[in-house]
């Protein structure tokens, strides 16, 4: 049978769990998963969860909607992985914004060697705050995330060494602002999890031991260290630093720059690498066209990830049930 012949897709109860499943595994700010499925019978629909915000962090739902993107991106795998061509809509109805992409089955197609290594990936991808080996990620790898992210229209910049010390400082102040606010500290204090037996939210247990959030979140006040600077510069060496970029910046762009991160973030999976955030100068609404401008990038910088090898593996964050995720 030709691979592409048109078929139209009616899914099983099965097919849909696992589109929906590897949506489910997808990362999102601060394991909020803030979305919604509706099953089609040719697919999903993801919608956006307006009741998990996080309007101090995330004031503008950017990470929000990035996160949906990172859903969809891997529900699109999965479908690859059924044997149907993915066929995405992002925002497809104008008169309901909380409908961010309809993910659905084109022409049937054998899976792609490619697309079935990301599928594979899906489940050992995790974010790594923990201890990078301190080797650098060579430059075929960085060609081949570059690769990942170009494919969603968004671009990469990796932060030289001449820039490191400016991007630590930035760093260290965006962390700080974030300490010194009750408010901020209070929501993420509603998303932190003492035990591993939440559904959501992120473990402390996952969470690094370092001094100074150069990963991780902000949850308590910092040691005022006049090396704090020095500190996070050192720990910056130990892995190579990614700047994603994206050229616009409107609800799409930030549904494109999840699908790009999510697809960097399966590729460097494959390769044996981990990654973690260090987003809070994109938190600081001031902050964030500063780290634009001394990169020297005409665009919207969107996650700033940090990428390596990781010494130790860390365990898997929890999800809710599945059907606590779908719409009736
Ligand atoms: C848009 C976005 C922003 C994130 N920001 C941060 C961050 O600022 N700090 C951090 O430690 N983790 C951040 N994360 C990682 C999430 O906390 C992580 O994906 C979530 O806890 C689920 O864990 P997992 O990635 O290991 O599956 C972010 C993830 C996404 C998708």
């Amino acid at each position: 049978m030709d691979s592409t012949t048109a078929a139209t897709a009616r899914l099983t109860p099965e097919d849909l769990a696992l589109i929906a499943q590897a949506a489910h595994r997808a990362p999102s700010l601060h394991n909020t998963q803030p979305w919604r499925f509706r099953a089609r019978l040719d697919g999903l629909e993801i919608h956006e969860d307006t009741d998990r915000a996080l309007p101090v962090v995330d004031p503008f739902g950017r990470d929000r909607l990035i996160s949906c993107g990172t859903a969809a991106y891997n529900a699109a795998i999965a479908i690859g992985h059924l044997g149907w061509t993915p066929q995405l809509a992002l925002c497809p109805d104008p008169g309901n914004p909380r409908l961010l992409a309809t993910v659905t089955c084109g022409p049937r197609r054998r899976p792609d060697a490619e697309g079935e290594q990301l599928y594979e990936a899906i489940p050992h991808r995790r974010t790594h705050r923990r201890v990078f080996l301190p080797t650098a990620v060579d430059d075929d790898r960085l060609e081949e995330l570059r690769g990942a992210v170009a494919a969603h229209g968004a671009w990469l910049h990796v932060v030289d060494a001449r820039r490191r010390d400016r991007l630590a400082d930035l760093l260290w102040r965006a962390a700080r602002e974030q300490a010194e606010s009750r408010e901020f500290r209070r929501e993420i204090g509603r998303w932190l999890r003492e035990t591993g037996e939440g559904v959501d939210g992120v473990p402390v247990a996952s969470l690094g031991k370092a001094p100074y959030p150069v990963d991780g979140l902000v949850t308590h006040d910092l040691p005022l260290r006049r090396d704090a600077e020095d500190w996070i510069a050192e720990e910056l060496t130990h892995s190579t630093v990614l700047v994603l970029f994206t050229l616009g910046d409107d609800p799409l762009d930030w549904l494109r720059a999840g699908m790009a991160l999510e697809h960097l973030l399966l590729r460097a999976t494959l390769d044996g690498l981990v990654a973690s955030f260090a987003d809070q100068p994109l938190q600081q609404t001031r902050l964030r066209p500063e780290l634009a401008a001394f990169l020297d990038e005409p665009g919207h910088p969107q996650a700033i990830i940090r990428i390596g090898r990781p010494m130790v593996t860390v365990p898997p964050t929890p999800r809710r049930p599945l059907d606590q995720v779908f719409m009736n």
